[in-house]
């Protein structure tokens, strides 16, 4: 049987089991952490740190992505504060302008702009190519992967050129009875917006296309 580790998070005591990282304790305490790239069915990813907390050990507080961070005895953790609500404002306005779609951000990403007061225009001065709505979360890649084994939706390109695309052998196949999946994982809302009409309108050739 796993040890258990005591610690505190937002000034309630929590047990957690050894290896649990900071963010299973908190949900598993009723304490909330946002998350944009984290899902419980799978794997740990680390992309989007908007999970950043305090965390103080002997004195010392460092800035933790909470997804990743593994439980420590006595370690004390603070999910908001002046300098954590500074960050995740920061970081969800520098994604804001890639989810962007009629002027506006959907899904998780919105909830998390309007709680953490996140000017969604503010860098979109920034953005060299035209927003598509994805973050780049990677987690419709993710589950594709690691839920249905099977790669109907990947990501190409590198830095500023890359993007999700969709497989559409594979994804004809695989989302055949639909995609309601996609509400629940895409933080944007891109998939889910985008399924029942076109969501075989972006390929892997398109992607190619485009950069001839
Ligand atoms: S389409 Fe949605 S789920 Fe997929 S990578 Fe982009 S933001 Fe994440
Ligand atoms: S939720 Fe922790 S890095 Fe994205």
């Amino acid at each position: 049987m796993a040890e258990m580790i005591t610690l505190v998070i937002d000034g309630k005591q929590v047990e957690a089991r050894q290896g649990a990282t900071i963010l299973q304790a908190a949900r598993a305490a009723s304490i909330d952490i946002p998350t944009l790239c984290v899902h419980q069915k799978m794997l740990l990813y680390g992309a989007c740190r908007i999970c950043s907390v305090e965390a103080e050990r002997n004195g010392q507080v460092r800035v933790v992505a909470s997804c990743g961070y593994p439980v420590e005895e006595g370690l004390i953790v603070r999910t908001r504060s002046p300098r954590i609500d500074r960050i995740r404002k920061l970081l969800l306005e520098l994604v804001a302008p890639q989810a962007m779609f009629q002027e506006n951000v959907g899904g998780e990403l919105r909830r998390l702009a309007d709680e953490y007061g996140a000017d969604i225009h503010r860098f979109e001065y920034r953005l060299n190519a035209k927003s598509n709505r994805c973050i780049l979360c990677g987690l419709c890649v993710r589950y594709c992967e690691e839920i249905v084994g099977a790669p109907a939706i990947g990501f190409v390109g590198r830095g500023i050129e890359r993007r999700v695309v969709f497989y559409p052998d594979i994804a004809r196949r695989v989302f055949a009875g639909g995609m309601e999946w996609a509400a629940e994982v895409c933080p944007t809302g891109k998939i889910g917006a985008e399924s029942d009409s076109s969501y075989f309108g972006f390929t892997v050739e398109d992607f190619l296309a485009d950069r001839l």
